[in-house]
């Protein structure tokens, strides 16, 4: 079966180009490379052994896409491509409202012309906004504090009601928790451009000594150590979801919460990549961000029981894969620059010890 992966150059798309592929699936890629790099689709090449079809195009492009549809006999598209990140959509609010639902709109359109009925949609936890964790496919949204949850909202709205009038369509939104983690080859990971906002690339940064320290926002929350409690989820087995989605598609909207139904603090993050790694990251308490929740974490039985599907790495894989990767990295820039290690990084040497790298060169 081909797939089209928009977005298969970034972090979760490129790791579901893995699963794909090693599901026996054809991968086609379309990514404008905004948020990533086309060498990210080499290393997946180098992981599977198989040849990834890759569009540079922006799948806001009515054209570029509807050349792609006539191209290929597509059996479904796996819609990854969007905006990200949550400060920058408050202040670019147009920006994200465009890019994330006019893809939908173009891609959706696309299907409708060239009779493709697959659709599997990447949504987000956020849409939940205020509900009280553990979240459940069937609660109600409620509103979310910026404009990258609600261009979520509104994605799913469309397809839904496309759905509704598309007999033999199968749509299915997920709603991601927080991936984290990397390939464990170290050749693909997450890749931030600037200073990272979510808390595991904070952590690698820190851990490697570019950052002084991570900043916890807030110990005053009513949790087990009165900081903000997630769902991290490596994200290979975020990736195998969508092969299992694909695997199990039935007609109408589906709607899945992938997640590990576990919720973990800031301080247990913390220790525990201290600990995978033995690495410290030092950390000073700080105020809460605006816009944070206390607890966000899935009830994710609804995959198990329909798609067969449960996470099954650990948290201390994710923490080890995140800084392999994050090591790997590491040492690719030091032997392209040539140059010596910085004198701020005193921590212990990369891909010794407890972190064996693969046999990765270039
Ligand atoms: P990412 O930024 O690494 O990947 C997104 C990819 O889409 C990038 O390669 C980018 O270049 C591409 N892209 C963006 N706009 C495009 C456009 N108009 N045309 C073509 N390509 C475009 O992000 P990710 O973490 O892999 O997230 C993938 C999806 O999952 C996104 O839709 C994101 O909103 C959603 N999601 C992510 C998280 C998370 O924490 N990472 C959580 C919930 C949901
Ligand atoms: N945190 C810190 N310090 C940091 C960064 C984060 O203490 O430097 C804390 C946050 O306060 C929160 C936890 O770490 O308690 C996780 O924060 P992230 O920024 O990593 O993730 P969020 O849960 O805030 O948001 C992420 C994605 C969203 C997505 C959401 C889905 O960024 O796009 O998960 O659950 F919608």
């Amino acid at each position: 079966m081909n797939i089209l992966v928009t977005g298969g150059a970034g972090y979760i798309g490129s790791h579901t180009c893995v699963a794909l592929q090693e599901a026996g699936y054809s991968v086609i890629v379309a990514d404008n490379l905004c948020n990533s790099k086309a060498e990210t689709l080499e290393q997946v090449k180098q992981i599977t052994n198989k040849e990834v079809t890759f569009y540079q195009i922006d799948v806001t492009d009515e054209v570029a896409v509807e050349t792609i549809f006539s191209k290929h006999q597509l059996d479904g598209v796996i819609h990854f491509a969007g905006l990200k990140a949550v400060s920058e959509s408050v202040e670019k609010p147009l920006a994200y409202y465009y890019n994330n639902i006019v893809s939908t709109m173009v891609l959706s359109k696309a299907c409708q012309k060239y009779g493709v009925k697959r659709f599997v949609f990447s949504s987000s936890a956020t849409v939940y906004g205020e509900n009280k964790a553990p979240f459940v496919e069937t609660m109600t949204l409620l509103p979310t504090t910026n404009p990258y949850g609600e261009t979520k909202a509104i994605s799913e709205r469309i397809l839904t009601d496309i759905a509704k009038v598309n007999p033999g369509w199968s749509v299915t939104l997920l709603r991601y928790f927080n991936p984290v983690g990397a390939h464990e080859s170290g050749l693909i990971g997450e890749t931030p451009s600037g200073i990272p906002n979510n808390l595991m690339p904070y952590i690698t940064q820190v851990a490697k000594g570019k950052l002084d320290k991570l900043r916890v926002f807030g110990n005053d929350y009513p949790t087990v150590d009165g900081t903000g409690i997630r769902d991290y989820i490596h994200v290979r087995d975020l990736a195998e979801g969508h092969v299992a989605v694909l695997d199990n598609l039935t007609d109408g909207v589906n709607i899945y919460n992938l997640g590990t139904s576990q919720g973990i603090s800031v301080l247990q993050l913390i220790r525990t990549f201290e600990e995978a790694n033995g690495i410290d990251v030092p950390y000073e308490i700080v105020a809460r961000r605006p816009g944070d929740l206390a607890e966000c974490y899935a009830d994710a039985s609804k995959a198990e029981r329909e798609l067969g599907w449960t996470a099954k790495r650990n948290l201390v894989d994710m923490c080890r894969d995140a800084w392999r990767f994050e090591s790997r990295m590491m040492l690719k820039r030091r032997k392209n620059s040539d140059s010596k290690p910085s004198k701020s990084n005193t921590r212990p040497e990369i891909g010794k010890e407890n972190m064996p790298l693969y046999d990765c060169e270039e």
